[in-house]
């Protein structure tokens, strides 16, 4: 790894100090920003730290949905996304617009939006969910009638899966974890045969087949913690790799796949949070109208969770 400049990251926590800001950081981010943050976690962990914190200026290295529903859930504060082209592919695949003509379709149903969605989408459905609690949220609306779940088909079908329910499903996908592929496991389980393999559920159901555990990214962190796996392969973004083997010295991580890169969460840099905390650039806003509606799915989230 490339030397950490220390300069910048005095820099960084004097000047997180002076606008009184908190540093939240997702589990995929590089591991210096992971080092920086005065947290680091999976998205649910990271919206309920952003509900409660009291510091008055949120940097949130993560993509630009992560930071809007910090936005979404703290009206008063100002949240910083250090890249603003950090968008996540995914949450780009629906738009509130192609939302509302599928809600046409199926009038009365129930819509269960991903976390990795844009606050438009959030405000067009009832209920959010992350990929830590989707399978509780869809067992706990009960007999609803007919549910619509956004934009992730594989999260989608695998939650269908879980909970026995038929659910509507849109054509999402998560570039980086559809390249994970079943064959890419074999041959990793082949090198390190006692080792237990983790995958996130944005994976194939096919690679999901293979695992023998499917986690979010927390879920992940917790399992390497609890269980008595002295290794584990990982199908998620490398990024995770970073905290795992910081939190548990003794234990050995690898990767299903070297590429399995999210090459948005990698634009967040020591450099780009100096700059973002410098200029105070970079504040990711939400309008009034969509907040609110959108703070209802996200608050009906958190209750479930
Ligand atoms: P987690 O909520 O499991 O951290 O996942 C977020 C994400 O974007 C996975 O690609
Ligand atoms: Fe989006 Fe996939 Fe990146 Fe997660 S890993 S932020 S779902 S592109």
């Amino acid at each position: 790894m490339a030397e950490i400049d220390r300069g910048l990251v005095e820099q960084i926590l004097e000047l997180k100090k002076v606008r009184k800001a908190i540093i939240l950081a997702h589990n995929y981010e590089l591991g210096e920003v992971q080092d920086i943050a005065d947290f680091c976690g999976d998205s649910l962990e990271l919206s309920q730290k952003a509900a409660v914190t009291d510091a008055e200026t949120i940097v949130f290295c993560g993509v630009h949905f992560m930071a809007e529903t910090a936005a979404i859930l703290c009206p008063g504060k100002t949240v910083l996304l250090p890249d603003l082209h950090a968008g996540c592919p995914m949450a780009n695949m629906i738009t509130a617009e192609a939302l509302r003509e599928k809600k046409k379709e199926y009038p009365g149903a129930t819509v269960v939006c991903y976390v990795n969605t844009s606050a438009a989408v959030k405000a067009e459905s009832d209920v959010c969910c992350t990929s830590a609690n989707a399978v509780k949220v869809v067992r706990k609306l009960g007999n609803t009638g007919e549910i619509i779940f956004i934009p992730d088909q594989y999260l989608g079908s695998w939650v269908a899966q879980e909970t026995g329910k038929s659910l509507v499903l849109w054509p999402g996908y998560c570039p980086t974890h559809a390249r994970i592929l079943p064959e890419d496991i074999k041959k990793r389980k082949a090198e390190h045969p006692s080792a237990k393999v983790l995958v996130h559920p944005e994976c194939r159901p096919e690679t999901k087949l293979v695992a023998d555990a499917v986690l979010s990214t927390g879920g992940m962190i917790r399992f390497a913690r609890e269980s008595d796996a002295r290794e584990m392969i990982l199908g998620t973004e490398i990024g995770i790799i970073h905290r795992l083997q910081k939190e548990n010295p003794e234990k050995r991580f690898f990767p299903v796949s070297e590429q399995a890169i999210c090459p948005r969460m990698k634009l967040i840099t020591l450099e780009t949070i100096l700059w973002s905390l410098q200029s105070m650039r970079n504040v990711v806003t939400v309008p009034d109208d969509i907040r609110v509606k959108a703070q209802r799915a996200v608050n009906r989230m958190l209750e479930m969770s």
